[in-house]
């Protein structure tokens, strides 16, 4: 059976430079960017998967993947990249109907790869001390399609945390070492802890908090991805490697002895 566009629901436009840009079917005539302007209403009813033309270019019409939502989201703040958030998926065990706790909230990036794993049963909660981070994200989760699943508080973790029985808290701040004592806290048994940061001396501070705790598993990863160049001459890796990111410390907590 043809798979058609429907009504309120959001698609995604793939350039030839395989450029992603979300657009929401329930839109109004606009201009939108590396599009032109368009009528996004114009677009129910079209069959995914065929090339369709727009002003004099042409665009792959799909259902937008969590990597097409992940990839097309507006940055500010530096993002958590798809190699780094799957890798926090499977280590925190993250699942459908969990609850997640996260800080910053940043560009949304996290928050998206979270709301998607833990929906439809399941919610994140974000802090962020900049109201503004909070509204730009909340702008790219809406583009997702998973606002739903999202509540934000404007609030510094590192002075404390409102709920508990969390099942995961991710932290993606300068100082995560600082929000250790009221992880461990705010966390269930079995809960897992996560935080990203750029430097070792960030990873050093927070290990050395997270032993004071009763945390089991604490380790710390570097992910390093090189894509494969394949061509008619052969195969080699890519030249534009994206190096360091971040470093990535995980703990899962349990009782006192
Ligand atoms: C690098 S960004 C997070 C990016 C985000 N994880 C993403 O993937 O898009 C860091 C965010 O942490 C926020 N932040 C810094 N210190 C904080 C704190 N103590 N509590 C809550 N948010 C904080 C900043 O305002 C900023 O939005």
């Amino acid at each position: 059976m043809k798979k058609v566009v429907e009504k309120n629901y959001v698609v995604v436009l793939i350039d030839s430079n395989l450029k992603k840009i979300i657009v929401d079917t329930a839109g109004k005539t606009d201009k939108i960017k590396g599009v032109g302007v368009f009528d996004p209403k114009s677009l129910v009813g079209r069959e995914y998967g065929k090339q369709l033309e727009i002003g004099n270019k042409k665009f792959w019409l799909l259902r937008p993947s969590l990597l097409d939502k992940l990839q097309s989201l507006k940055r500010r703040a530096q993002i958590i990249l798809p190699r780094d958030l799957g890798h926090i998926l499977i280590n925190c065990s993250i699942e459908s109907g969990q609850t997640v706790l996260e800080a910053g909230i940043g560009s949304g990036s996290l928050t998206i790869a979270l709301a998607n794993a833990v929906a439809p049963d399941g919610r994140v909660i974000s802090y962020d001390i900049r109201e503004d981070f909070i509204e730009h994200s909340m702008k790219n989760i809406k583009k997702a399609w998973l606002a739903h699943y999202v509540s934000t508080k404007l609030k510094d973790v590192t002075k404390g945390i409102d709920e508990n029985d969390l099942d995961v808290i991710i932290l993606d701040i300068p100082n995560p070492w600082k929000a250790v004592n009221h992880a461990w806290n705010a966390l269930k048994v079995g809960g897992y802890f996560c935080s990203f940061s750029p430097l070792t001396t960030q990873v050093e501070s927070t290990v050395k908090e997270l032993e004071k705790y009763s945390f089991i598993e604490v380790k710390t990863f570097e992910n390093i991805q090189r894509e494969m160049v394949v061509s008619n001459h052969g195969m080699r890796p890519s030249f534009d490697m994206l190096g360091h990111t971040g470093y990535l410390t995980f703990a899962r907590k349990i009782l006192p002895p």
